[in-house]
């Protein structure tokens, strides 16, 4: 399958840090690729590069679009959203005084669709009871239908992982990076939540990199994983090869 994210020999480092050294990777198209590491890795630091947050000092980014490939370091992180890619934030940055239903429905998306001439033109009416259906869908997914009307605030640590979760596939694009989506997050929730990943790749052709620490739970969803330690990239390959790799065992033991 095609890619439709290639990261070429990057580079990052803040000061004396080297977060990143030559990580060379790609993502394919419908895929479910996973990135692991232990703590202070560079995982949270590569998607702040692929999504504008950062750039690199050394390396390319590589996105697919209608016409090919195309370079998109150095792009502000609105117009790596343009193109059609969507992160999540290992810390979520939600709208705390307002309701759980209120942060969904405010997406980015809806912001960009705010020209008053074309939602005239499409029928606003229509597209917002269209995010509305679209939010209650994912609530009830994950349980939170109780807790629609219920500020952020308010809410327990796992359930704003969530809804941060929830809140990025609001979102149309065409490739989601999901920073840890299950930390703090019960089993069984977390469980539906990588099965739902799966039917939206399956359903709507999504693709999606998702950085997570519950390795066992990870490793039964993606098709393919990457590893990073101390900036650079160690092992990749299918999730039960990696896992099993004494150098992957060794950087987890060692811790870090
Ligand atoms: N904005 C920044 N300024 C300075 N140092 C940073 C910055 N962002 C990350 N770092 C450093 O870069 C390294 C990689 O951090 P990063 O957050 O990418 O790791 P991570 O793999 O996401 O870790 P975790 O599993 O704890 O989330 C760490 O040493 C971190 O302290
Ligand atoms: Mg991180």
């Amino acid at each position: 399958m095609a890619s439709i994210l290639e990261v070429n020999s990057v580079s990052k480092r803040f000061g004396g840090v080297v977060a990143l050294e030559e990580v060379t990777l790609s993502v394919p198209e419908r895929g479910i690729v996973g990135l692991i590491g232990p703590n202070g890795s560079g995982k949270t630091t590569l998607f702040n590069v692929v999504t504008g947050f950062h750039v690199p000092d050394k390396g390319e980014v590589w996105f697919r679009n209608q016409g090919g490939m195309e370079r998109i370091d150095g792009l502000n992180p609105n117009e790596v959203f343009a193109k059609g890619i969507v992160r999540t934030f290992q810390v979520p940055r939600l709208f705390k005084n307002l309701t759980v239903l209120e942060n969904l429905l405010v997406t980015p998306w809806n912001q960009l669709g705010e020209r008053p001439l074309a939602a005239l033109r499409r029928g606003w009416e229509r597209e917002e009871r269209e995010l509305a259906r679209r939010a209650i869908e994912l609530l009830r997914r994950f349980d939170l239908l109780p807790y629609a009307n219920t500020r952020v605030s308010e809410l327990s640590a796992a359930h704003i992982k969530l809804v941060e979760t929830v809140r990025g596939l609001m979102t149309p694009a065409r490739l989601y990076l999901l920073d840890e989506p299950a930390a703090g997050v019960e089993a069984g929730v977390a469980h539906r939540l990588f099965s739902l990943v799966r039917e939206l790749r399956e359903r709507e052709g999504l693709t999606f990199f998702i950085v997570e620490h519950r390795i066992e739970i990870l490793t039964r969803y993606v098709d393919y994983l990457y590893v990073l330690h101390n900036g650079k990239l160690l092992a990749e390959g299918k999730p039960e090869e990696v896992i099993s790799d004494p150098r992957v065992v060794e950087a987890y033991i060692g811790g870090g």
